[in-house]
């Protein structure tokens, strides 16, 4: 899928004195259902997560607390996002190799994903990444 597929999102915001709410139905606000939720916390500063890309995992990226960016890369270009409001977020389709960093103090990353856990499912190699994306044959080693 190309980079342009990816993309950030509001959400709704019900706005109140006593404190906003925001909420997230799979397949409504984010294109696919809602299978596995995970979260990064206690993010040491200077720290980068993720470097690795997903054959076929759809996610949606919500900085709960805090901010940091995400660097998408579909094997031709990148694109860095921003993300500090806890009622927008980032959708990431399949095979984008992602990279976070930049985390503040006490930045809180929320995961929405398609499935559930699968190793499998990871490209950890960025060489094997580059020829998959590319649709080159990867000789493993
Ligand atoms: P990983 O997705 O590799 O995170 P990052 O790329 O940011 O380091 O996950 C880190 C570890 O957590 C890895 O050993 C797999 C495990 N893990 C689960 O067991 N279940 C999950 O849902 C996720 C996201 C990770």
């Amino acid at each position: 899928m190309p980079l342009n597929d990816c993309r950030l999102i509001e959400l709704p915001k019900i706005s109140d004195p006593r404190g906003n709410l925001t909420f997230v139905e799979g397949g409504n606000h984010i294109p696919f259902d809602i299978k596995r939720v995970y979260y990064l916390y206690d993010v040491p500063g200077g720290s980068d997560r993720g470097a690795h890309a997903h054959k076929n995992l759809h996610q949606f990226v919500v900085a709960m607390s805090g901010s940091f960016d995400i660097v998408l890369d579909d094997g031709d270009r990148q694109r860095r996002f921003h993300l500090n409001r806890s009622y927008y977020g980032l959708y990431i389709c399949p095979m984008m190799w992602r990279t976070l960093d930049n985390f503040s103090s006490g930045g809180v990353c929320m995961v929405l994903a398609s499935e559930p856990y699968t190793p499998d499912d990871y490209i950890r190699d960025h060489d094997e990444f580059l020829a998959r994306a590319r649709h080159k044959p990867f000789a493993a080693a």
